[in-house]
Parts: C-alpha cells; structure tokens; sequence
C-alpha cells in the first residue's frame, strides 16, 4: 500500500437509512468500496406513511455502532488500519445527523484519526466515482427526496448551483402523490412499480414555471392537480394510468431543465469534455434516466448514473467524499456542527433563498 491510499470509515443518518461504509483511496484517485453496509428504517416509519424525525433519531442510537462494525467486518479491516472518519454533518434530519456525527467524532477521538464532516449533498455528487470512472468537471442532476438541483460541479467544495426547487424536491412529489394513489412509503419505487404498462395520456396533467427560462423547478401544482384526480378514481386500470402520467410528468420536467442547463453548461465549456451525472434517489426511477439519457445523448454529453445501491442514501458516498478531502487536506474540528440546512453552493443560497418547509426542512 502507498502512503498515499486513503482507507477511509464513512457514516450517514441524516434521513432515514443508517449506513456505514469502508472505501479506499489510492494515491492515483483509483476507488474501491470495500464495504456498504446499509440499515433500513422503512418498516419503524411505514405506518406513519412517511419519516418520523424522532422515530428515525431513536432507530439511529440503537443501530449506528453495530452497523458500523458490520462495515468494519466485511471490509476485513479494524479502526488501527483507517486513515479518517467522515461523517454525514448536514443537511437533514437533525436528530439523526446528530448521531452518526457524534459517534464520528468518538471513533476519530478514541483512534486519534482527522474527522471529515461531509455535506450529505456532496456524497451524492461524488456517487457516481464510487463504481465509474468519473473526472471532474461535470454537470449534476442532484434529484432525491430532499433535493432537485443542477450543479455544475468543478470539484470537491467547488459546485455552482444552476437551478433548484422552488417548492417540493422531486423525491417528495413522487412520495407524496403515491400516498395518494394509496401506495405504501416510500412512494417512489411503488409508483413506477404501478404505473408499468400504463398509459401516459390518459390524464392530462399542468406543466410548471412555463414562463420561465431558467433552470428551477417546481413539482407542487403537479402534486395538487394528481391528487385531486386520485379522488375519483376507481379501477386499477386509471390509477396504473395516472401512476405513469405522474411520472411521465416528472420525467419531463426533469430532462426539460437539464436540458437548459445542459446548453448554458456547453457554453462555458466549449472545447472541452462534456460529462452529465444523474444521482440520488429518484436516479433509480428507469423513465427518468431514459429521458435524460436521451437528452444527453442529444446534446453530447456523456451520460452516468450510479450504480441503484449508489444513487439511494448510503454511507460510501459519504466516505468517497471523506477521502477526496482527506486527500486535500480538508479536515474538521471535533467541534463540526450537525447542520440542518448546509447549501452545496452557499453564495447562490444566500443571493436567491428559497425557503420551503419540507421533509427535511428547507432545500438546501
Ligand atoms: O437519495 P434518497 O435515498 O434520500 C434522500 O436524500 O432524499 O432518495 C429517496 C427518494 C424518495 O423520495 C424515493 O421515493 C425516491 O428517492 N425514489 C424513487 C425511486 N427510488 C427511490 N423515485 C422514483 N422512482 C424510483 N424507482
Ligand atoms: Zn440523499
């Protein structure tokens, strides 16, 4: 091993998964997830139909250092052999992140190890190098419960925001419209389970911000109008049918954007590689990335999405970006605050805020 590999423990609770991961780092960048341990909280939040803060904050107390043993295990390696510990510090669900935080900060203290306190929304723009081969820059669709967002991404604490959510992430649309469609949490998966087959014409459903030119987004009136349709409906055939108008829907509204920050991105980037990567939660959704593949494919972009295990929470991204820092030399103090609300790109946040109560509070 050269002194320059990074084995690196990651940990994530800022939602509802309470995962730990091993990954190592070699000196040329290459990466290898040694283990991905994830620990699902969807049985303790289903019958509440969605994630119950305090519910989740307990499951992550009881779960968090077994799980980070298991990780431990398959990777065949004991905290001596760790370069670091990166733990999830925002944004979320505060209680939670609170937990896999603080027992970061016990095992960094404990083992004398540098403590990286990761953006959960940098882990999921760092995803897709967990299993392709990935260089910076490239354009991001950040797409999950919490968050819909286009960053333009330079490198590790150097992403752009080119547009955002002006109300409920894409995540959340699809979660909250498939409660309506009375589909068990979480929504997403069950929804483009149901609308297999379906036909997306059938109802016809508003399109959002059609004035506007620029890349935000906004998945509220589509969450209105579904759900006043979902009333009436009474045969599996129209719900099937709705379920895939919905998520024709959201499809179209994620691929119109990206498509818009695609050509700005072209722009500044004339003469030079063009790379596009999809990721978090809704990345799974297979209409979805057959849209914006074909978008890229369109505008010459190459197109990556990580691996499905990759694009919903886990801890290896979070440890992927823990190793890129560590690699820098970004480390935290054992006084890293967990943060509720923690913007990718704090300067765009702070010159057009877009304040909006939310599963995890505001979008970040
Ligand atoms: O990235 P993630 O695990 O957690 C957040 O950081 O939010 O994303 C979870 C979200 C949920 O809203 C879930 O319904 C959605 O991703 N999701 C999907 C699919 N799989 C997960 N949405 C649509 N189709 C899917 N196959
Ligand atoms: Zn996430």
């Amino acid at each position: 091993m050269t002194p320059s590999t990074l084995t690196v423990l990651g940990l994530e609770t800022s939602c509802d998964e309470t995962a730990a991961a091993v990954v190592r780092r070699s000196g040329d960048g290459a990466v290898t997830v040694l283990s991905s341990v994830v620990g699902s909280q969807i049985a303790a939040h289903a019958p509440y139909g969605g994630v119950v803060p305090e519910i989740a904050a307990r499951a992550h107390v009881e779960t968090i250092e077994a799980i980070a043993g298991e990780a431990l295990r398959e990777a065949g390696v004991g905290y001596a052999d760790l370069s670091g510990v990166a733990a999830t510090a925002g944004p979320g669900l505060v209680g939670g992140v609170m937990v896999g935080l603080s027992f970061g900060k016990a095992v960094a203290l404990a083992r004398g190890l540098p403590l990286i306190a990761v953006n959960h929304l940098e882990g999921h723009a760092v995803s897709a190098r967990l299993d392709a081969d990935v260089a910076y820059p490239f354009l991001l669709l950040l797409v999950s419960g919490g968050h819909c967002q286009l960053l333009a991404v330079d490198g590790i604490g150097a992403c752009r925001r080119l547009g955002t959510t002006i109300d409920d992430a894409a995540g959340e649309a699809f979660d909250k419209i498939a409660k309506t469609l009375g589909l068990p949490y979480p929504g997403g998966p069950a929804l483009e389970h149901l609308a297999k087959g379906g036909d997306p014409d059938r109802f016809v459903l508003p399109r959002a911000l059609l004035g506007r030119k620029d890349c935000d987004f906004s998945f509220s009136g589509l969450k209105t109008a579904a759900a006043r349709l979902a009333e009436g409906l009474t045969t599996n055939a129209e719900k099937r049918d709705l379920a895939c108008a919905v998520q024709a829907a959201i499809a179209r509204q994620l691929a119109e954007r990206t498509d818009r920050a695609m050509q700005a991105y072209a722009h500044a980037h004339e003469g030079r590689d063009l790379r596009f990567v999809v990721a978090g939660g809704v990345a799974a959704n297979a209409t979805v990335r057959a849209r914006l593949t074909e978008i890229a494919t369109a505008r010459g972009f190459s197109f990556t999405a990580p691996a499905l295990a990759y694009c919903t929470d886990n801890a290896a991204m979070i440890a992927l970006a823990g190793a890129e820092r560590l690699a820098l030399g970004l480390t935290d103090g054992l006084d890293a605050a967990a943060r509720p609300r923690w913007p990718l790109d704090e300067a765009a946040a702070l010159a057009n805020p877009i304040h909006v109560a939310g599963r995890k509070g505001a979008k970040a």
